[in-house]
């Protein structure tokens, strides 16, 4: 349905901020010098609940901490212990009035509540391209943790996807660095919004599962700066409370007591204001953690079921002994509490109404705090599904009078509430801390069979991947065969069919491939619905000429039913985008996860740099079969390259604008994507996503959309200087359907 044509290029003043080079802020700070000028930006800042600047909070939390002892301050930082109320708590200082925090998963919402919802994972939300609902998903999120009393919520997560079977990948935005960016800043945006403390995770380099604790990320620095950290810059732009540092070693020390990652990029560049907490058990020593730029531990316990903590009564000591300065300390303290009154904690926060541990316990108030988010759950899971395949007008469905339903994906999942276990029934999240608890799990089957009512149509089924022969009796003369196949990952603390976290390969899970074949063979209208962490391969089938259509479905959380069934009938127009490449083979990818190890540390050499997932296949020429941004719908034929763009350069920003046409003849969303390439000097991959939009045409109709670069858009980091640079030479613009079906191109 899309073409792009072009309009004249107007200038403008870019709305993302232009990061200059250098230094930001001072890492740390002492409380005299806050102290000194917060006076004026008390008053201010002493009437109103509302979300307050950095500086109006440093100026509160400079008189809070001015009156504490270092046994106050240290109980700020310290975890009560991994047998907390919430999946961490610290300590409460009465005389500040400071209740402690409760801090709780996950990015996908309120984990170990009842009665609150489980939204789409972010690599969904991520396949949206759309800031909108990114943003709203965040905010509804941020609802739900306040009502539950949470005062940090631990996500977004945002890890890169690098290699594409890593386990936490689907937790994340996928696979570019400005994507996961405008996810993060979106995401924290809304949870931020509704008082929440949001927690971007895990910095940095924590892109497997095998050996995350005995690894070490070795990195080189410009990688560093123009991939992994880029997410977390955005956090920090979007005024995040807390970063968690994460298990594995970058370059040879640990990510908790990293001064180069934590005090150099993070408090340094980045000029981070809040806190920086470890992940579960990721602390590993006090001063060198403490001076490193770790802020607070998490959840406390030096092993799990002792008493004794890095931080605790040790870090008290080593400021007694004079190993940590208690400037430090105050500094601890002060970003800590400067995140709880930024966010207006201090005032009118709902206490801890439930109990992470039993949801029946007479501690758990059950409160239902799930609103009317379904509707918003549903509305993701439709806008992030990505139409693969569709040809000869396969779907949306109309006039059938027998279905048919493959798959045990299709069916009632047998334990929806343990988050630790795997892939049975409608996959519509991962395994292990990064899920949600669901308060009711929608299956396709029964919204199918609902919605196949209405029009009279016969559904018949068979829900197990093994049985060939029942598989081939329901798809036989039906009007369709619907298969559903899976790929589940997670967590590396549990095993889940042979699978340690990190995916053993990218194929289909249940000999998923074999199942699609054989209903192929059976039925002219085979259609494949994927519910998947990431990408699979899909080349046993994905050119049968019975396969005529794929519906690329991801994890789409509860709604997941409700959400397949609108794109299959046709109530929804699906525009999503593949948020990573899906490649014709494992090995067409850069990197790989690691999965022996010989040594007590294993290493993880990024030797493939910036050149991750499409910017490698586009370098190396690696056809793949579907590219990034991608969605090669049925029926749309490509209009080849438009007349040449002309962007303006208005220094310091560019506007490139154009204008969509919808020629086909179903108004939707069309996503429209710039990309940047830099001159040959730089060794820049041949095209890297800087700006995208998501449209609403009406058949017919054009729409203009501007979309604007700073000059950090275009910037390069210069390991010598040590700062973004942009580079001598012209500067390619293209914008297109996807990261490969470019449809202008211009150059500044
Ligand atoms: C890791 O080592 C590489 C190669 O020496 C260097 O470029 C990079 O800056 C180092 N990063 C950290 C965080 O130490
Ligand atoms: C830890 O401290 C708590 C509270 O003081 C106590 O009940 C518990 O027995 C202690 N646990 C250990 C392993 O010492
Ligand atoms: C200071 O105290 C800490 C915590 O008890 C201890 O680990 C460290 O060895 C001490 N250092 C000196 C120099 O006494
Ligand atoms: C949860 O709490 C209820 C009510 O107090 C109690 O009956 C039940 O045994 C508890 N369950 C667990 C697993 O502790
Ligand atoms: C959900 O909340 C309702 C009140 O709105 C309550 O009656 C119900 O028991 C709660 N359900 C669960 C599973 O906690
Ligand atoms: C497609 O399906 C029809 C009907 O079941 C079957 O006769 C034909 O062999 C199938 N085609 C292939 C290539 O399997
Ligand atoms: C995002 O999605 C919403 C809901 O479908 C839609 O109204 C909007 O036009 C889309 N685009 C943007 C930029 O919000």
């Amino acid at each position: 349905m899309q073409d792009y044509s072009l309009e004249a290029p107007s200038p403008n003043v870019s709305s993302r901020p232009y990061l200059g080079s250098g230094k930001m802020t001072n890492p740390s700070r002492n409380v005299s010098q806050i102290l000194a000028s917060s006076a004026i930006l008390l008053l201010l800042a002493s009437s109103s609940n509302a979300q307050l600047s950095w500086e109006e909070a440093y100026a509160k939390a400079g008189q809070a901490v001015s009156q504490l002892t270092l046994a106050d301050k240290v109980n700020i930082l310290t975890g009560q212990g991994s047998s907390s109320r919430c999946i961490g708590n610290t300590f409460a200082v009465p005389s500040i009035n400071f209740p402690g925090f409760c801090l709780e998963d996950s990015p996908v919402g309120v984990r170990l509540a009842s009665n609150a919802s489980t939204f789409p994972a972010a690599m969904n939300v991520a396949s949206t391209f759309n800031r909108t609902l990114m943003r709203q998903r965040g905010e509804a999120m941020g609802a739900e943790f306040r009502g539950k009393g949470v005062n940090v919520a631990l996500g977004p997560m945002m890890n890169t996807m690098r290699a594409p079977a890593a386990g936490r990948n689907w937790e994340g935005f996928g696979a570019d660095p400005f994507l996961s960016g405008e996810g993060a800043f979106e995401t924290i945006t809304g949870l931020q919004s509704q008082g929440v403390q949001a927690t971007a995770k895990h910095f940095v380099n924590n892109e497997q599962e095998h050996f995350r604790t005995t690894s070490t990320s070795n990195v080189d620095d410009r990688t560093q700066h123009e991939i992994y950290t880029i997410p977390f810059l955005r956090s920090v732009q979007a005024g995040v409370a807390a970063i968690m540092c994460s298990y594995n070693q970058i370059n040879g020390t640990y990510a908790c007591e990293n001064d180069k990652t934590l005090n150099g990029i993070l408090k340094g560049e980045f000029g981070f204001q809040g806190y920086v907490m470890s992940d579960w058990g990721a602390t590993h020593s006090t001063a060198p953690a403490v001076m490193a730029g770790l802020d607070v531990t998490m959840p406390g316990d030096l092993v799990s079921g002792t008493n004794s903590s890095f931080f605790g009564t040790t870090l008290l000591a080593s400021v007694q002994n004079g190993t940590v300065p208690e400037s430090r300390v105050d500094d601890m303290a002060l970003r800590t509490l400067a995140a709880w009154f930024k966010l207006g904690q201090d005032s009118g926060y709902p206490p801890v109404n439930f109990d992470s541990h039993n949801n029946s316990a007479p501690d758990d108030q059950r409160i239902n705090v799930q609103d009317d988010h379904k509707v918003l759950i549903r509305e993701i899971g439709k806008a992030s599904t990505v139409l693969l395949k569709n040809i000869a007008g396969t779907l949306p469905f109309a006039n059938l009078k027998t279905i048919g339903i493959i798959g045990n994906g299709a069916g009632p999942s047998s334990h929806p509430l343990n988050t630790f276990v795997g892939d049975d029934g409608v996959l519509a999240m991962g395994w292990g801390s990064g899920t949600g608890t669901f308060p009711y799990l929608i299956n396709p089957l029964d919204a199918i069979t609902a919605r196949a009512a209405q029009d009279g149509t016969t559904v018949t089924s068979s829900l197990s991947d093994t049985d060939l022969a029942a598989a081939a009796a329901v798809a036989s003369g039906k009007d369709v065969a619907l298969v559903f196949i899976t790929a589940d990952s997670g967590e590396g603390s549990a095993l889940i069919e042979g699978n340690a976290g990190d995916r053993n390969d990218l194929q289909a899970w249940h000999n998923g491939d074999a199942l699609v074949q054989q209903v192929a063979q059976f039925s002219t209208n085979t259609v494949v619905v994927v519910n998947s962490v990431g990408p699979i391969v899909v080349e046993a089938w994905i050119d049968h000429p019975n396969v005529t259509a794929v519906v690329w479905s991801g994890l789409p959380g509860q709604e997941a039913g409700n959400a397949v069934t609108d794109i299959l009938f046709g109530a929804y127009n699906p525009s999503g985008r593949l948020p990573y490449t899906i490649g014709k083979s494992i090995t067409d990818y850069p990197a790989q996860v690691i999965y022996t190890s010989t040594t007590p540390i294993l290493s993880i050499p990024y030797s493939e740099g910036i050149f991750i997932d499409y910017r490698h296949f586009d370098a190396a020429g690696i056809a793949p079969r579907f590219e990034f941004g991608g969605s090669p719908r049925g029926g749309v034929a490509p209009t080849g390259p438009g007349s040449s763009l002309d962007p303006w350069l208005h220094d310091p920003v560019i506007t490139v604008h154009f204008t969509i046409k919808n020629t086909g003849k179903v108004a939707g969303h069309e996503i429209p994507q710039l990309y940047v390439s830099l001159p040959a000097s730089t060794n820049s991959p041949p095209r890297m996503l800087k700006g995208f939009d998501s449209v609403f045409i009406a058949p017919g109709q054009s729409q203009g959309v501007t979309i604007q670069l700073s000059r950090f858009d275009v910037a390069t980091w210069d390991v010598v200087q040590q700062r973004w640079q942009v580079p001598a030479g012209k500067i390619g613009i293209s914008v297109g359907a996807s990261s490969r079906d470019i449809r202008l191109n211009g150059s500044v």
